[in-house]
Formats: structure tokens, sequence, C-alpha cells
């Protein structure tokens, strides 16, 4: 009987690679051949779990969208309708708005991460530079989901985004005509949010993900201790052309992931339980009101993983000096694998000065979306913010000078174990 049914699946699988040639190969090279360095640790996880929150995106996405109505006269009452009526409604929805913060929690960790190993210096630009794309869409897709509810926050939010474009010379009023349809949000808004929401970005996504995981891919994983594996001796035990520095992604890092997945999925499943608007950070109160055009929320302001950019926006005194500083502080880290000049990629190799300046950026940017977060009426917090806003410019447009003053230790020929 056994006998039987190991002949089949071998007579499928022969049918199948015979029609399909390209899978085996396909499947060596991005699992069972792909050799990643030995040395990943605990920050070579967050792409995995970027790719999972994305999965649970488009999943709990599609469950939202049976049920959902995109009509400014139903949109609020559907979704009341999915978390009271529609059986684990509730549960779907609190993934799906909890995820979205979470993606943004993995995919900033996943940035220091390169940022902290010059995993965007030669030969991974094009690695970082599709990861900023994917970034860019990211941000969007977010934003046109917060407007889908059509809480006060979805409405107002949307009015003062998109009003930003109105700052721009001649077009401008134009323009914001042009992206909501109407001279307010309204329901020819929320349509067309609706369409780019569930369709248009979640497939630039999916395909900016996949060329960003193939452009990996070409050229192989950086790892902390920023040493070229392919660039190193050859032969382990499963080939000798193979980096001897290498392991086979599948099965070690698909077991080793696999574990941290798990215990990202616990603490996932504990927030959307028991914490799913966090205090206010991932659902804003506001947002529990249908849109209102008649009645302003006291604090408009965006969700958490805006409010760095939020808060330059506010602290720069003229309306289109103000947006122009908010887009060139997205804009410049697409130049970060040309403005680094360091001779060695990891910082476990370079020097104090490096070390530090990158603690500092990590303090600036949170607290910059710490002020962007506040009501924006104190005065010292708006001085304090365009302090942290030139430090945020004066970092990355000095950096081509710094990483050439940094001393920086000898890097390994091989990589090394120590965490
Ligand atoms: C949907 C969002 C994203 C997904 C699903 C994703 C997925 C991945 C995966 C699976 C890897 C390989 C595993 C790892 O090194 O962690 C990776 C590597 C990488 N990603 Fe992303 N990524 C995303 C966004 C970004 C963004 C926004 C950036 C930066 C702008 C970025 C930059 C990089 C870099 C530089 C590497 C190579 C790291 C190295 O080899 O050291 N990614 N990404």
């Amino acid at each position: 009987m056994s006998n039987v049914i190991v002949r089949s699946v071998n007579g499928v699988w022969d049918w199948f690679t015979e029609r399909a040639p390209a899978f085996m190969p396909f499947y060596r090279k991005h699992m069972s051949e792909y050799y990643a360095p030995k040395n990943f640790n605990i920050w070579y996880i967050f792409g995995v779990l970027s790719l999972v929150v994305l999965v649970n995106q488009l999943v709990t996405g599609i469950f939202l969208t049976m049920h959902f109505k995109p009509s400014a006269e139903e949109a609020f009452a559907s979704i009341e309708y999915i978390m009271r009526d529609v059986e684990w409604g509730w549960l779907i929805r609190y993934m799906h708005s909890t995820g979205a913060s979470l993606f943004f929690i993995v995919v900033y960790i996943h940035m220091f991460r390169g940022l902290m190993y010059g995993s965007y210096q030669k030969p991974r630009e094009l690695v970082w530079i599709v990861g900023m794309l994917i970034y860019l869409v990211l941000m969007a897709e977010a934003f046109l989901g917060y407007v889908l509810p059509w809480g006060q926050m979805s409405f107002w939010g949307a009015k003062v985004i998109i009003s930003l474009f109105g700052a721009i010379p001649v077009i401008g009023n134009g323009l914001t005509e042009w992206i909501m349809g109407d001279y307010l949000p309204s329901d020819a808004t929320l349509n067309r949010f609706f369409a780019l929401h569930v369709i248009a970005l979640p497939l630039v996504l999916l395909l900016l993900v996949a060329l960003h995981i193939f452009a990996l891919h070409e050229v192989g994983s950086n790892n902390p201790d920023g040493v070229e594996i392919k660039k190193g001796p050859k032969g382990n035990r499963w080939s000798p052309n193979a980096p001897a520095d290498g392991i086979p992604f599948h099965p070690y890092y698909t077991v080793k992931d696999g574990f941290y997945v798990c215990f990202f999925l616990i603490i996932g499943a504990f927030i959307v339980f028991f914490a799913p608007a966090f205090g206010g950070w991932f659902l804003e109160h506001d947002n529990f009101t249908e849109a209102n055009r008649l009645v302003t929320p006291e604090h408009i302001k965006p969700v958490w993983y805006y409010t760095p950019y939020y808060a330059m926006l506010r602290v720069v005194p003229h309306k289109l000096s103000g947006v122009l500083v908010m887009f060139g502080a997205i804009a410049i880290l697409f130049a970060v694998p040309w403005l680094d000049r360091a001779k060695v990629k990891s910082y476990r190799y370079r020097g104090l000065l490096s070390k530090v300046l990158l603690g500092l950026f990590a303090i600036s940017f949170i607290w910059l979306g710490k002020i962007g977060a506040g009501p924006g009426t104190d005065p010292t917090e708006t001085i304090i913010g365009r302090f942290l806003t030139a430090y945020y410019f004066l970092f990355f447009l000095t950096m081509p000078l710094w990483t050439v003053w940094d001393k920086t230790k000898p890097v390994p020929d091989r990589v090394t174990m120590h965490e």
C-alpha cells in the first residue's frame, strides 16, 4: 500500500518537473543551495517577519473586502458591522489594523539593521533602492487604508495630507482637487482610495518584494561582520564550490526563522487580543467616531509611523519648505549607498564616531516621532524639533566626511561567531 502511495507521489512529481523544468533550479537557487552566511544574528529575522506580516495583511485584507462597503455613506457602518456581526470579523479587522503597525515596526528595525551592518554598500545598492521603493509604497498603502473606515481621523488626516500638495506653486490647488475628485475628501475619494488600496498598490508591493529578494540572492546576503563570504575560501560539507562560511538557507535558516516567526506571532496575538488599538497609537481614539466635515478633531495627527516626518513638516515655519523638508527626509535615504564612504561595512569594525552618530540618529528619529504625535503647541518642543531635523539631515549630508574620518578596525577574513 505504502509502495503504491510513494510511486504515485513520485509519478506526479516527475510529471510536474517535466512540465516545469525551471522549478527545481529555482528552488535550489533560492532555498536549498542559497548559501547564507552562518553568522546571522537576531537582526536578520526582520526581513522574514516583514514577509509574514505582508501575507497577514493580504489574507485579512481579502476577508475585510468581502464585508466592507467603499462608500462615504456606508463605510463606517460596514466596519461596525464587521466588528459586531460578522463571525470572527473583529479578529480579522484587528489583525489587519494591528498588522499595519507591526509591519512598520519590523520594517523600521529591518532598515536600521541595514544601516548598522552597511548592507546597502556595494554590491547591494539595488537591494537597498528596491527596499526604499517598498518603504514608499508601504507608506502610501497604509495612508490609503487608514482613510477607508471613514472615521474622523480618516477624513481629517486625508484632508491635511492631501492639502499638502496645495503648497506646490501653480498646480497645487488643481492637483489637490484631482487627487480627491472633489473639494474635500468625499465619496469619490473613498472609492478611488479603495481601488488603490486593495489592488493597485498591493500588486506593486508584491512585485517589489520579489525584486528585492531576487536582487539580494543575486549578490548574496551581507552579515553582522560585513565579510563577503563569496570572496572568502570555498568548500563546505554540501558543496566544494560553495562559500566555506555559507550554510544552505533551507533547512538551516527556514528552521531558525520558523522559531522566531512563532515567537513573533505569539507577541502579535497578545497585542491583537489584549491591546489592538495600543492606547490610541495603532488606532486613534478619534477614528471610532464617524467622519464629520463640520467638526474638526482637537489634534489632527497621523499614525505613529509617519510622525517623525510629520514633526519635520510642522517645525518648519513655511508650508512649502516644510513639505520639501518632509519629502527630502525620505528622498535622502535613497542616497545612503553613495553617501557612506567607509572602507568597512559593519559597525562592529567602525570607530566610536560612527557608533555615536548612528545612535544619536536613532534617538532623534524616535524623538521626532514623539514630537509629531503631540499637539504641536509647545514652543520649546518646536525648537527641539528643529534641532533634531537639522541633525537628521546633517547625519546624512556629512556622511561622506565622517565615514572617512572615523578610525576603523581590521575586518577578519572569515565571519566570526560571537554575538
Ligand atoms: C515589505 C517589506 C520588506 C520585505 C518583505 C523585505 C524582505 C527582505 C528579506 C526576506 C530579506 C533577506 C533576509 C534579511 O536579510 O533580513 C531582506 C534583506 C534586505 N532588505 Fe528587505 N524587505 C522589506 C523592506 C525593506 C526596506 C524598506 C529596506 C530598506 C530601505 C530593505 C533593505 C534590505 C537590505 C539592505 C537587505 C539585505 C540585508 C543584508 O544582506 O544584510 N528592505 N529583505
